[in-house]
């Protein structure tokens, strides 16, 4: 996934980033907030690069593109259960890459998260498996 489509809600639009905060006060303020972000794996797999993208609190926000576009790898950097290769994620202002165990304890409690392989249990209705 690229900054470019990862920025498709703003079609037509040249992607944000980080500078133009001073521009666009809202992205100092955003819920979830992503700087140049970048994921390379062993090396060589480079699932995201340069995402710079702002959330605002009580948004509902999709991200959407084919498999293996590194949706997952963006999603999971939310709680740094993945690990960002470069850049920076800040929830409400803070940037989460400097927490240590426990305050990464303690924001994982926070944020709800289902995961894509989540073995639901069949002999449970719907509203129980939530
Ligand atoms: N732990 C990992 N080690 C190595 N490569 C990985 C790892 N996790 C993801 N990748 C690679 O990073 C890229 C992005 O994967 P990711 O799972 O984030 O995509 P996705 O958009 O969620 O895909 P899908 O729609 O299939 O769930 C893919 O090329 C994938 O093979
Ligand atoms: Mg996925």
């Amino acid at each position: 996934m690229t900054a470019a489509n990862a920025q498709q809600r703003d079609q037509g639009t040249a992607p944000r980033t980080a500078e133009q905060t001073e521009l666009h006060p809202h992205l100092n303020r955003a819920h979830v907030r992503f700087i140049n972000l970048g994921k390379t794996y062993d090396g060589r797999v480079h699932a995201l690069q340069g995402i710079d993208l702002a959330i605002q609190r009580g948004e509902v926000f999709g991200i959407i593109g084919r498999s293996g576009a590194g949706k997952s790898s963006l999603i999971r950097t939310i709680n740094r259960l993945e690990q960002p290769s470069s850049g920076r994620v800040l929830i409400d202002q803070v940037d989460i890459g400097e927490f240590d165990e426990d305050r990464l304890v303690a924001l994982r409690r926070r944020i709800g998260m289902i995961f894509q392989h989540f073995n639901l249990m069949s002999a449970k209705t719907v509203w129980q498996n939530v």
